[in-house]
């Protein structure tokens, strides 16, 4: 064992509860907190499905008042955050609920931070920026792949300059999380796909993070597991509950992993692209997925080679050239199987804004923790091959 063994690590995550109706405890979990009247944040189709009726139905249940605050987009803005924190104290709100995917989350938390700080919600920018505590928070996640209920990050655009900043802190980590896979019986194809490889995403960056640690890894790779064995069958048979309980499950354990080993070079050039041109996060993560593991492969060979494994690739009798294509041309081949066959450029990127992607790329917090240092050419090439 070497000295590096023992180096200091910790691991923070909220309380959770996970399964089926889980959503249907988020009144009694209001009034343990004591609150009466919570700013519900969403996004507008979500509400009019019946499973998210049924979380408003609970609130109800407990005699708790409600305000819904949907207008998000998704990415979410800086002004969308100011006006959900208007929307907060105008409604006399003491906790907020919120039901969505990353967007709302991510939302929610900014919500927070500005109703009990009182500042612009771009003064948290960065790490351990938040004096006051928000208020209570409640993360009902409807799609399996941000990790926002557990996590200690949120990323808000900030539409002046077009870039997305973060905001880490402890005190962005949710109270409770209640993880339904009900939810994502009606997710499209198209989300599932996204969202699912955010989680892939999320997951791989954590294990080759130079910032993970034995109990990361442990998440990280029983996340790789489940989402790359139940993703595609949760895509092709969307109703089947087992498939999309294991993906909520695994877009779970990736959330406790990225959380708090952080991220790399994906998610550092894919929040560049959400700032810039306001593109799909999870659909920017999967086009770029595969070029970030050829670049970063030199530097942590053994690392990916895990990652195979728990893909359940077979690498024996392989060469390490072959061991590296054959864990890119998995993830390729799941991206294809999930429909996702774009390329940057078929989202309206253009050659003439890489060296300004690139550039924000390279000041956002996620590229610090990854396996290999880029410089911003190397960045440059790595947006060009996924154009
Ligand atoms: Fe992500």
């Amino acid at each position: 064992m070497t000295a590096g063994s023992f180096e200091l690590k910790k691991f923070v995550a909220p309380e959770f509860v996970i399964g089926t109706d889980a959503r249907l405890l988020a009144g009694r979990y209001v009034n343990n907190y004591h609150a009466q009247h919570v700013l519900v944040v969403t996004d507008s189709n979500i509400l009019k499905e019946r499973w998210a009726r049924d979380v408003i139905a609970s609130l109800d249940d407990e005699g708790i008042d409600c305000t819904i605050f949907s207008a998000i987009s998704q990415n979410p803005r800086d002004t969308e955050v100011m006006d959900g924190a208007a929307a907060y104290t105008d409604a006399g709100c003491d906790a907020i609920v919120a039901v969505g995917g990353g967007s709302p989350m991510d939302c929610a938390k900014g919500i927070g931070i500005v109703s009990s700080n009182g500042q612009d919600i771009l003064a948290f920018e960065g790490v351990d920026m938040i004096p006051v505590p928000p208020p209570p928070l409640i993360c009902i996640p409807t799609t399996a792949g941000t990790g926002a209920e557990v996590s200690q990050f949120a990323i808000i655009n900030d539409t002046a300059r077009k870039v997305k900043i973060a905001i880490i802190s402890k005190n962005v980590v949710p109270d409770i999380a209640l993880v339904d896979p009900i939810p994502l019986t009606t997710l499209p194809p198209e989300l599932t796909a996204h969202t699912g490889m955010d989680a892939i995403t999320h997951s791989i960056e954590a294990y080759v993070s130079n910032a993970s640690s034995p109990v990361t890894d442990i998440h990280a790779l029983e996340s790789i597991r489940l989402m790359t064995t139940r993703l595609a069958m949760a895509y092709h048979t969307p109703k089947a509950p087992e498939h999309r309980y294991q993906t909520m499950m695994g877009s779970l354990f990736a959330g406790l992993a990225f959380s708090n080993a952080s991220l790399g070079a994906v998610h550092a050039m894919a929040h560049s692209l959400g700032g810039f041109s306001d593109l799909p996060h999870g659909e920017c993560n999967a086009l770029l997925l595969e070029h970030v593991i050829a670049f970063n492969y030199p530097s942590c060979p053994k690392r990916y080679e895990e990652i195979g494994q728990a893909m359940g690739i077979d690498l024996s009798a392989r060469n390490h050239t072959e061991k590296k294509e054959t864990i890119i041309d998995s993830i390729r081949r799941l991206r294809e199987t999930l429909g996702v066959t774009t390329t940057l450029g078929d989202l309206g990127v253009t050659r003439n804004e890489i060296p300004r992607l690139a550039a924000n790329a390279m000041h956002d917090p996620c590229m610090a923790t990854n396996p290999r240092q880029p410089t911003r050419k190397d960045i440059e090439r790595i947006y060009e091959k996924a154009l």
